[in-house]
């Protein structure tokens, strides 16, 4: 690997300037003149140089670069039809090209329609298997969570970027602190404005899939109510309950209006239903979010979405068992809040081989990885947002890159064995420890 350094210097800065780098005398220079100044390029020719120190003898240090050329991994995923990457080779070129290296698990993309020639092509290296790429890798950049077999591979002071959601397992959460990783999580990645943009695209995917999978179940050789979202002339619509007015939540009552059912949403948030009242279609109402106003609801209510989040907290309990009794046979839960526990009590995880249940009657959709279904457009959504972020971890370091942007700070939940953020923390009184101990 090469990567070419600018400095502008003063002449006289550029006559004493002698360079302390770890490869010392190994480094190729070279300087043109312009005006007063000269500008000074340096080379770096080795691939394990991440640094340089430049210092003149007349005021010392004039300047200290630092720039990290990082080794990036990205394994395949290996979660239950679990079909996204987290990089595609378009990102991995905007990596590559900023003097990154690369590594890719053979057949990574293939599920989201990358294959290995393409990564290739783009710069990437491949790898035969997960145990090399994590090995190799200071920085992993993934999906899903980690799942038991990756733990071990975890290295200590690696950087993980992905999702966690680490307030919905808890033996997640203790094997992070065990490996002594640096546990990035997409989820609580957070602009100033509370927003979320590492969940947002998979929030619109899984909310508007929502939708279409919920009219799937409500068809009756799905053990459904057996009645057709829209209706049609002469019959009336299926009702539509969202709990949660977010991305999930308007997504879902975008897609179940323009079907034309008749859709309630939720939230506690009232100026998020007056923004939601402004700009939804006429099929779709606002309602204040609340234990008797929820018991009522489902009572008449055909598809149920599950669509609430407290940022890092384990979702709360709307729907709780006692429920079930009231609504009718064949309403159908979507529970799109399993990655955070679920907002509905019977509610566990299911997968896209077998992704429903039945509970007194009512169908039970919960599927934590949705968008894995739909990989072409989730891998695609996904890198669109992470990319920008992979790239300044990478060029910064995570410490500089945590240190200057506020969004990225707040991703940070575990480091070298502490817990970091609060939610999480709290979650399973485990120790809380400030995320200024490990940054300026
Ligand atoms: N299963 C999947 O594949 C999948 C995919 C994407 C997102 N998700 C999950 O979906 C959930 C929602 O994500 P989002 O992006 O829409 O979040 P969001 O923050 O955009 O929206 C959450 C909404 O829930 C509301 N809320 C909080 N407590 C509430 C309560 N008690 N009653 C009613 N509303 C309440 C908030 O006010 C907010 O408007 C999250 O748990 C997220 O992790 C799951």
């Amino acid at each position: 690997m090469s990567k070419l350094f600018r400095l502008m210097l003063s002449k006289t800065q550029h006559k004493n300037l002698f360079r302390n780098t770890p490869e010392g005398s190994k480094n190729k220079s070279k300087s043109v003149a312009r005006g007063n100044h000269q500008n000074i390029y340096i080379q770096i020719t080795s691939e394990k140089t991440s640094a340089i120190v430049t210092e003149c003898y007349l005021c010392k240090p004039i300047t200290l670069i630092k720039t990290f050329s990082m080794i990036v991994g990205i394994p395949k995923e290996i979660k239950n039809n679990e079909n996204r990457v987290a990089l595609t080779p378009a990102g991995t070129q905007e990596l590559v090209k900023r003097g990154h290296t690369v590594y890719v698990q053979t057949m990574a993309g293939e599920g989201s329609g990358f294959n290995d020639e393409s990564y290739i092509g783009a710069g990437g290296k491949i790898l035969a298997t997960a145990a090399e790429i994590f090995s190799v890798a200071e920085m992993i950049i993934k999906v899903k969570e980690p799942i038991e077999q990756e733990y071990k591979l975890i290295k200590k002071d690696q950087l993980v970027f992905t999702y966690f959601h680490f307030a919905s397992y808890e033996p997640l959460a203790h094997a992070m602190i065990k490996t002594g990783a640096v546990c990035l999580a997409y989820e609580t990645v957070e602009r100033v404005d509370g927003s979320l943009p590492l969940l947002v695209p998979m929030s619109e995917v899984a909310g508007r899939m929502s939708i279409q999978e919920g009219a799937k179940y409500l068809e009756k050789p799905l053990k459904g109510r057996g009645i057709l979202l829209g209706g049609v002339p002469g019959v009336m619509p299926a009702k539509v309950l969202v709990l949660g007015g977010g991305v999930v939540g308007a997504n879902a009552a975008k897609i179940a209006a323009g079907m034309g059912a008749d859709v309630i949403i939720t939230d506690v948030n009232i100026n998020r239903l007056r923004y939601l009242d402004d700009v939804m279609p006429k099929n779709v109402h606002t309602m204040v979010s609340n234990e008797y106003t929820i018991r009522e609801l489902v009572k008449t209510h055909d598809l149920i979405i599950g669509a609430v989040l407290v940022p890092g907290a384990k979702a709360p309990k709307l729907i709780t068992k006692d429920m079930l009794k009231l609504m009718r046979p064949g309403t159908v839960l979507v529970d799109v809040a399993v990655d955070q526990g679920g907002c509905i009590e019977t509610c566990k995880p299911t997968t896209h081989e077998d992704p429903t249940y039945i509970i007194d009657d009512v169908v039970h959709y919960c599927v934590a990885n949705m968008p894995g279904a739909v990989p072409y457009t989730s891998t695609l959504a996904l890198t669109n947002a992470t990319l920008p972020y992979a790239i300044k971890l990478a060029s910064q370091g995570w410490k500089k890159a945590c240190n200057d942007n506020m969004e990225l700070r707040k991703g940070l939940n575990v480091i070298g064995g502490k817990v970091v953020y609060k939610a999480v923390a709290d979650s399973f009184n485990l120790p809380y420890t400030d995320v200024k101990e490990f940054l300026s």
